[in-house]
Order: structure tokens, then C-alpha cells, then sequence
């Protein structure tokens, strides 16, 4: 896999060697929680973190997925996540690259979705769907956080549910009903809400 700088919205390997990642939270998602809860993650599933940074939930899923897959452009934000496992004696596995050329070997039970759909330059969200659907097997989902944000430009860029519908047509994902995306607002983007939600794979 390769990394073109076109295919990139920002240097994202100087910033985590700048230490410069706004996006960070601090904490984990409590989206994470909900989607272990509900049996998304757990005993039995393949999960992947595409775009997963230096984000805790790698550690977390690896704790309870039975396969983890965590990829990044960075090599600086996979050393973090190589590290972090090792302290936690957890098993992933870890690709640095550009995700969005990469297929599995098997289709995979789950993707967690956060911070990396708006993070890459709009024109490649098609790109995205399309890995989305080879990734996931029928019935697979993604566990997705939709980046709300009225501003043009980014990253971060706005993921609205309307636009989110078109890029995820209904003859290829069943959509829950709107009204169940929960809204997380991001604690260091301006409270930005993120609205939270299962697609399933068809
Ligand atoms: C806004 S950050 C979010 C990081 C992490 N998900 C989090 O929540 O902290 C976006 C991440 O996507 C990664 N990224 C961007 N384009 C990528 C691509 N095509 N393939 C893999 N990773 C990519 C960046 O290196 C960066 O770590």
C-alpha cells in the first residue's frame, strides 16, 4: 500500500510527531461502549479501526473482539498502538498504509468508524463506501460516528445524514431510522456533535 500525499488531507505523520492532534479526545469514546453492549464487539467478531490514530478504543476492542485490525497512515501513530498493546499483553493487527487500497483476506464482522471518514478529502468518500462494502461481510456493520459540521472545508469535514444517505445508498446499507443517531458532541472540535449509528451491510 502506498501513501501519496494527494490522497491525503494533511500531514498526518508530522502532526503526531508534533504532538499536534486536536482530534484526540482524552477519553474513550462512550460511543465504544454501546456498540460492546449491544454485542457488535465482542467474542467472536473481526473489528477493524480504519484511520485509528493514537485512539484508545484500539486497545479496548482488541480486549474484546476476537480479531482486531487497527490501520493508519502514520508509522508514529502504529508504533503508539504496537506499544500500547504490548503494555496491555493485547493482540491486533497493525497496517500502516492507506486502508482505502486494502482488502481482507476474510470479510470482516465489524467497522468502528471514528474520526477517519471526515478526515479524508471528500472525493475519496466513494472509495470509502466501496472498501466499507468489500470489507464487511452481509450483515456486517459499521459502527459509525457522522462528523456534524455546518463550515465548508476541513478536515474535519461535515458528514451531514443526508449526504451520508446518498454515500450510503439504501440498496447496499439498511439504514436505522434517523431519529436513533445519538449525537456526541467532540469535546476539543468546539463541541462538534458526532451522530452515532449502526449501518448493516446488505
Ligand atoms: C482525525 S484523525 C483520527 C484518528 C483516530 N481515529 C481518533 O479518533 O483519534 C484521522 C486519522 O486518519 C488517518 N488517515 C487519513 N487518511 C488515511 C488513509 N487513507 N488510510 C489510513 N489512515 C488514514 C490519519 O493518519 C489520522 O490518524
Amino acid at each position: 500500500m502506498s501513501e501519496t500525499p494527494e490522497r491525503s488531507a494533511m500531514d498526518w505523520e508530522q502532526r503526531f510527531r508534533d504532538d499536534d492532534t486536536p482530534w484526540e479526545r482524552g477519553q474513550t469514546h462512550p460511543f465504544l461502549q454501546h456498540c460492546i453492549d449491544s454485542g457488535e464487539i465482542g467474542p467472536g467478531k473481526s473489528v477493524i479501526i480504519p484511520g485509528c490514530g493514537r485512539c484508545p478504543e484500539v486497545a479496548i476492542i482488541a480486549r474484546h473482539a476476537t480479531h482486531t485490525i487497527a490501520a493508519d497512515l502514520s508509522e508514529t501513530a502504529i508504533a503508539w498502538q504496537g506499544k500500547q498493546l504490548q503494555l496491555e499483553r493485547l493482540d491486533a493487527e497493525l497496517i500502516v498504509g492507506d486502508i482505502l487500497e486494502w482488502r481482507p483476506e476474510a470479510p470482516i464482522d465489524a467497522v468502528y468508524e471514528q474520526t477517519f471518514l471526515c478526515a479524508i478529502p471528500p472525493r475519496l468518500r466513494i472509495e470509502y463506501e466501496q472498501a466499507m462494502h468489500a470489507w464487511l461481510k452481509p450483515g456486517g456493520k459499521l459502527l459509525a460516528l457522522f462528523m456534524q459540521k455546518e463550515e465548508r472545508g476541513g478536515p474535519p469535514y461535515g458528514c451531514s445524514l443526508e449526504a451520508m444517505h446518498e454515500l450510503f445508498p439504501e440498496e447496499r446499507w439498511i439504514w436505522p431510522p434517523d431519529s436513533t443517531f445519538a449525537p456526541y458532541p467532540h469535546p476539543h472540535l468546539n463541541d462538534k456533535a458526532e451522530l452515532a449509528g449502526f449501518l448493516t451491510r446488505r
